[in-house]
């Protein structure tokens, strides 16, 4: 199958996700995060949402992913109002990788996908104690723009993340 490449840096490529690669991003993500899926729920989205769904591969080798959904709902923004928004559910980079620019770009690119796709916000939730992510998002841009007490199992909250996408 032909492989969509949306970006290239150094020896790092930046694709769509093809069915095939759904085990190495579970793989990636049981390493790298707490918060795992059922296997259906990968397959599930990439169906849905294939173009906002990437990898990054260095030498045929997946290091990272970034998932999305496409959704319609109450703008994070405006006051008031509706928003086609995107949702980062997931992005990981394995440990070994990080540093180097590769979170920065699957999360740009799938911006760009999220911008074709009509969305004005681009939005996500973050452990309030995951000081890496949260300063990487608010260096693209992002804003924090609610807070969810006991969000996840453990009892930790989240920081809902939210960027402007276009104008
Ligand atoms: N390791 C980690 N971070 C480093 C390192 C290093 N060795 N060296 C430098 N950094 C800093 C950099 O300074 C960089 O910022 P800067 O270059 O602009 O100063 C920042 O950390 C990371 O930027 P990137 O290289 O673009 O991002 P990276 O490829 O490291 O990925 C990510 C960031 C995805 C948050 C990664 O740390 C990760 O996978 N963490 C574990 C999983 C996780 O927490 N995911 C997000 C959960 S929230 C959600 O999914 C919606
Ligand atoms: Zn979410």
């Amino acid at each position: 199958m032909q492989k969509t490449v949306v970006a290239r840096f150094g020896d790092y490529e930046i694709r769509r996700c093809d069915r095939e690669d759904i085990p190495s991003v579970i793989q990636v993500n049981m390493e790298t995060l707490p918060e795992h899926y059922s296997d259906y729920f990968y397959y599930e989205i990439l169906s849905e949402f294939p173009e906002t769904f990437l990898i990054a591969e260095l030498n045929g080798v997946l290091v990272g992913y970034i998932m999305c959904r496409i959704e319609y709902g109450f703008s994070q923004l405006k006051r008031l109002g509706l928003a086609r928004k995107g949702h980062v559910v997931s992005v990981a980079v394995e440990g070994e990788h990080r540093g180097k620019g590769i979170g920065t770009a699957l999360i740009l690119a799938s911006r760009e996908e999220m911008l074709k796709k009509t969305a004005t916000e681009c939005y996500l939730e973050v452990r309030v104690s995951n000081a890496q992510a949260i300063s990487l998002y608010q260096k693209l841009g992002f804003k924090i723009t609610g807070r969810l007490e006991a969000y996840y199992r453990d009892g930790e909250g989240a920081l809902v993340m939210t960027a402007q996408i276009g104008k």
